[in-house]
């Protein structure tokens, strides 16, 4: 510590004040992210260094930090080397993290030409039936009214509808049987304290290993049976395993039958917890405002006729309340708050301080920390900023999203469009940048044909006295804290 407090470049960014050399700010980041980022910006400005379990970590907000860490360039920023130890034993090799940018690039191309329109449309009467049939003759909604526990509730649901459509029906027969215990013990691999062990030989790290073996095997064999079976594709074939499957990297080589199968991991593993934890999130604050809820089963009828015709991928787009509410429990609940990335060659940033703006050189020995939570939360541009609602995003309301002296189409472009471009918005619960999520569109999709199918089936509401759970940061992606249950009644007619 005397060392480094000698040896302290005077040009490097503040550092944030701890007692524990090692620990540093570890437990107050990781308990609440937030008070955490908002506390420092206050005292340091948009850009500060915080010890994270040892590591240097600095931290860049404001728009302008979201730019630079998530629009760095390949020699400055590095994503692969900071996540592969947790990632690679969990996806398997080849895919993702475990190799270079370049093939990951190409890797997130052939899934985005797999999410054809095709796809969605077909994907949207597969998840809203999927829907239907969980509420209607699964053993969480039994009764005619009672409680749910949200969270459990919609995990199970998210890898119901993702299952059957993303990944197609051999996975989704599955999940019936095997595949559920192996995902579990998949997933333990994701346990925060495997950013550092996640190489140790310990009991939850052996069993990840054996369901990653298992995952791919059944994977693999998936593929051979479609294979051994003619390997032609039919029409309404639109998982993203027969996508894969006939896939052909620039220099020649199909994807291998075994990265085929990883990277149905990886998308399996990637959309599970943030679909999940945002659908837990759009529930529980539906429950919360009923009127959201009676708004949204209006503009069903209206928009779609008062008989309630079976969701379409075309209708699913007429809905604009409906992406609303997706898109304002993004804008307070984005599943990842935090995004890292090594710092490779030395930057430099000019940063606001609370008093007046400086120029910070970032050495390589530092991770990057971006968090666009942190703008999508300030009343700069979103006015009331922790009130959720979702009308915000209508024209002229009240709380619109301040407009910063642009017109429509220039503000689109500036990033807050349904599906946002720049890096320079602050509202990207999806990343931006080559890292940015692919994910985008089928988790609107998927969230948005679950939500509609259920405002259709259900009403919710808060327990009264209850208030809306916290949020639990304890894992890799933050959810609501367990248990968060609501009350729900069957509607008369569905
Ligand atoms: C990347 C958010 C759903 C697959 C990302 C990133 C974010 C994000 C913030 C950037 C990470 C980084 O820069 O380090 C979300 C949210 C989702 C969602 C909020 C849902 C509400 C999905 C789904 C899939 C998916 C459904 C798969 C079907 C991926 C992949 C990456 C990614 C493959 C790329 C990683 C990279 O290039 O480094 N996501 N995601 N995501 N996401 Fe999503």
């Amino acid at each position: 510590v005397v060392r480094q407090v000698l040896l302290k470049d005077k040009n490097a960014p503040p550092e944030v004040w701890s007692w524990f050399p090692v620990l540093g700010n570890t437990i107050w980041y990781g308990m609440d992210p937030f008070d955490f980022f908002f506390t420092c910006k206050e005292k340091y400005g948009d850009v500060f260094t915080f010890i994270l379990l040892g590591r240097r970590v600095t931290v860049c907000l404001g728009t302008k930090g979201n730019e630079f860490i998530l629009n760095g360039k390949l020699k400055d920023v590095n994503a692969e080397e900071i996540y592969t130890g947790l990632t690679t034993p969990v996806f398997g090799e080849g895919v993702v993290y475990d190799c270079p940018n370049s093939k990951l690039m190409e890797q997130k191309k052939f899934v985005k030409f797999g999410l054809t329109m095709e796809a969605f449309q077909s994907y949207v009467d597969l998840i809203s039936s999927e829907t239907r049939s969980f509420v209607e003759k699964g053993k969480v909604f039994q009764a005619h009214s009672g409680k749910i526990d949200i969270v459990p509730t919609m995990a199970e649901l998210t890898i119901y509808t993702a299952s059957r459509s993303l990944q197609g029906p051999e996975v989704r027969a599955k999940f019936d049987s095997t595949f559920a215990d192996l995902y579990h013990d998949l997933d333990m691999g994701f346990s925060p304290i495997n950013f550092m062990l996640s190489w140790a030989p310990l009991p939850h790290n052996r069993k990840r290993d054996i369901a990653q073996k298992k995952m791919t095997d059944t994977y693999m064999e998936i593929i051979k049976q479609r294979r051994d079976a003619g390997g032609k594709r039919e029409k309404g074939d639109e998982d993203m395993i027969w996508n894969l499957m006939g896939c052909t990297y620039k220099d020649g080589t199909p994807v291998p039958d075994r990265e085929v199968a990883h990277m149905m991991i990886a998308l399996l593993m990637a959309g599970q917890h943030s679909s999940s934890s945002t659908s837990s999130w759009i529930l529980l604050r539906l429950a919360t405002r009923p009127d959201i809820q009676e708004d949204l089963l209006e503009e069903q009828k209206r928009v779609l006729g008062e008989d309630l015709p079976p969701l379409t991928y075309e209708n699913l787009q007429k809905l604009t309340l409906n992406a609303q509410v997706v898109k304002e429990t993004l804008r307070l609940h984005a599943p990842i708050h935090s995004i890292l990335r090594k710092v490779k060659s030395p930057m430099t940033i000019v940063a606001n301080t609370p008093t007046t703006t400086k120029t910070y050189q970032i050495p390589t020995t530092h991770t990057l920390l971006s968090a666009p939570g942190v703008t999508s939360r300030e009343s700069e541009f979103f006015p009331d900023p922790m009130t959720w609602e979702p009308h915000r995003w209508d024209e002229g309301h009240p709380l619109a999203y301040t407009r910063m002296g642009m017109d429509k189409e220039e503000f689109e472009d500036y990033g807050y469009g349904m599906i946002s471009k720049g890096a320079s918005s602050p509202y990207l619960p999806f990343g931006a940048g080559r890292h940015r999520c692919i994910g985008e569109q089928f988790a609107y999709v998927q969230l948005g044909a679950v939500l509609a199918t259920i405002v259709r089936l259900v009403k919710l509401r808060q327990i009264e006295g209850k208030e809306l759970v916290p949020t639990d940061y304890s894992s890799l992606f933050s959810r609501p804290m367990a248990p968060a249950v609501v009350e729900f009644e069957k509607r008369e007619k569905a």
